[in-house]
């Protein structure tokens, strides 16, 4: 007997077999799709498909998701809001993993602290905050991430960073042992906390301090205006590299002439000469060729060595 033949690639009928056993493995509210479009999960908009795309919906889901990938030898990746990523254009062979589900989303409010999941987007930690009468977190508003991601990276916007006020992480390692770490045991520096390379970051208990709501308000209405007069609105990853030592990136790439430099559909911002943003028709091999451009310029014309602050998954 043959089988009847299919218009699929062979592989499409893999990622559907391999989804339906993680499914399996996971209970019944969690989700688990096969070949995943990515591109509208980044802020940038471009990018392939994931194989395995799943929200797990407990801490126990996101052990067995591990162990899935562990059997399988499958690459995985945690995807937060998709603010900082990158994902190239034939898309991401393995497990994409968000933590959007309630239980990982969740925000509790307790003695000045607010307790956030992994999931939770910053503007509404923000937002909470100032229901809550707690200020010290105002910056976190025009952050466009999730407490995870920002943890990821020590992001930060208007002079605050999210460690600045960070108390304790709840964490979970590769083979989905949790832990609650104080934030004074952990290295953490611009833009980088290497402990958030060998574990996932499941929530953090964060810091206010009992402040005006009114004074609030007005602080992250004025951060809000700041950023809307130098930062571009169409999609962009944030920056797209991080700040060498010697001068900012944006002035850098501005200083070396390159503001509306493009390549396809991607162009550096006339706003902002950090921001890469896509017209709505870019590539990831687009932005990409375009960030090699300004990386080579920096180098060879003021000797700086620009590293990028966004992550770059995929193949
Ligand atoms: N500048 C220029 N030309 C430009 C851009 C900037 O001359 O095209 C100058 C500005 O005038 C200023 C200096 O460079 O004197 C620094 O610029 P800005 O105040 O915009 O800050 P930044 O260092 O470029 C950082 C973060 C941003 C954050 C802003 C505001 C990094 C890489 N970037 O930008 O974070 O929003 O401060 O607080 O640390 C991100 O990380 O994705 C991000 C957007």
């Amino acid at each position: 007997m043959t089988r009847p033949a299919s218009t699929q690639h062979p592989s499409a009928h893999d990622d559907r077999d391999a989804a339906n056993e993680l499914a399996a493995c996971l209970s019944p509210s969690a989700v688990v799709r096969s070949h995943e479009p990515l591109a509208k999960r980044t802020t940038l908009r471009v990018g392939g498909p994931a194989d395995l795309y799943v929200e797990p919906a407990s801490e126990e889901d996101l052990v067995q998701t591990l162990k899935f990938c562990g059997r399988r030898k499958l690459p995985w990746f945690v995807l937060g809001r998709g603010s900082n990523l990158l994902v190239k254009d034939a898309g991401f062979r393995g497990v994409v993993i968000c933590l959007a589900q309630p239980c990982f989303s969740r925000i509790e409010v307790e003695n000045q602290r607010l307790r956030c999941g992994a999931g939770a987007k910053l503007k509404v930690v923000a937002v909470e905050a100032k229901r809550n009468s707690l200020a010290g977190l105002e910056f976190l508003e025009g952050i466009p991430g999730s407490v995870g991601g920002a943890l990821r990276m020590n992001a930060g916007a208007m002079g605050g960073a999210i460690f600045d006020i960070v108390e304790s992480l709840r964490l979970m390692d590769f083979c989905g042992q949790t832990q609650e770490r104080s934030v004074a045991d952990l290295e953490v520096g611009y833009r980088r906390c290497p402990m958030l390379k060998t574990h996932i970051a499941l929530g953090a208990l964060l810091r206010g301090r009992p402040g005006s709501r009114d004074l609030i308000t007005r602080s992250m209405e004025e951060f809000s205006r700041k950023r809307w007069q130098s930062q571009p609105a169409a999609p962009s990853a944030g920056c797209a590299f991080k700040n060498p030592p010697q001068i900012p990136a944006g002035k850098l790439i501005d200083e070396l002439g390159l503001k509306g430099t493009r390549v396809g559909g991607a162009y550096v911002s006339a706003e902002h000469g950090n921001f890469i943003v896509n017209d709505g028709t870019a590539t990831a091999n687009d932005i990409l060729q375009l960030m090699d451009t300004i990386r080579h310029r920096a180098r060879t014309e003021r000797g700086i060595e620009l590293e990028t602050e966004v992550e770059i998954i995929g193949e």
